[in-house]
């Protein structure tokens, strides 16, 4: 699929998507918002690859949305865009295989809501992270205010928002912004090694972790309770169950089929 903006690479099974526009520091304008959608519905049904890593060309991972396209927008036209950011990056967060985002250089505005959509964070010690849409007059609009606080808390959250903060990656692993830092130069080892890692297990029970977590954060605990119960019920129904369980009992590695 020919992009302008991004770049598609697989390899055994793991997809990489660069975000390509580094003379921007990789900012977000829409056209590139529209090429991520069509990339990750790609992904998503593309048997070939089974986990994406997203990463960034350049120093930056994504320094924001276009801040030329926002200078003129209208509240319609801002109202829009905030709403395909967060279809777009809704898709990745309830994409099927695992999303990590692979966190390169500056992760600010649009790029720290890009990451935070995937489902985990693996950053290089140089990244920078942070939320200045109010330095703009701006809120964040592609679901940051709403993502932030459910991974470091409310008090955190407000802080990063109302200052605009910038944080470096040893504090955003901290606060539990990211999963794992790692010097520069390992960190496309580090972000294989837990895809390899994922991919390891059995898919259905992975997109179903995916799933519960996703879903049941929204939930009562009771409703939670019984969306884990239905899930676990469902993977007893699986090809992949029987061999995995067995496989342990037998003292071998599981060869999971995805059935
Ligand atoms: N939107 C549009 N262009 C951006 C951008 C953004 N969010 N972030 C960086 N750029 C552009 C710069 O305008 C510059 O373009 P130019 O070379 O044509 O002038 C280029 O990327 C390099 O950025 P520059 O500011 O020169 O690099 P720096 O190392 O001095 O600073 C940052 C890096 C990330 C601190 C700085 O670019 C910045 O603050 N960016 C905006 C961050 C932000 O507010 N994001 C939220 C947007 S809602």
């Amino acid at each position: 699929m020919p992009f302008k903006f991004l770049t598609l690479e697989v390899a055994d099974r793991v997809a990489i998507l660069w975000i390509n526009r580094p003379d921007k520091l990789n900012a977000l304008n829409d056209a590139m918002i529209a090429e991520l959608g069509q990339a990750i519905d790609a992904i998503r049904v593309d048997n070939s690859i089974a986990g994406v890593l997203v990463t960034g060309k350049g120093r930056a991972f994504v320094a924001g949305a276009d801040i030329a396209e926002l200078a003129g927008q209208t509240p319609v036209v801002a109202k829009g865009r905030a709403r395909a950011g967060q279809d777009v990056f809704r898709r990745i967060e309830t994409c099927p295989k695992p999303v990590i985002a692979v966190i390169n250089g500056f992760a600010l505005g649009g790029g720290c809501e890009l990451a935070m959509a995937c489902h985990v964070r693996i950053a290089s010690d140089a990244a920078k992270f942070g939320q200045p849409e109010s330095k703009l007059g701006l809120l964040p609009g592609f679901g940051g205010s709403q993502r932030l606080s459910r991974l470091v808390g409310k008090g955190r959250a407000m802080q990063l928002l109302m200052t605009g903060e910038m944080i470096d990656a040893a504090e955003a692993y901290r606060i539990g912004l990211v999963n794992k830092v790692v010097p520069a130069g390992e960190l496309m080892g580090a972000a294989h090694e837990m895809m390899k890692a994922i991919l390891a297990n059995g898919p259905l029970a992975v997109a179903l972790c995916i799933e519960a977590v996703d879903r049941g954060l929204e939930m009562s605990l009771d409703e939670g309770l019984i969306l884990e119960a239905n899930h676990f019920g469902l993977l007893a129904a699986t090809d992949d169950m029987r061999e995995g369980t067995k496989a342990f009992l037998e003292k071998r590695a599981p060869a999971f089929k995805g059935k």
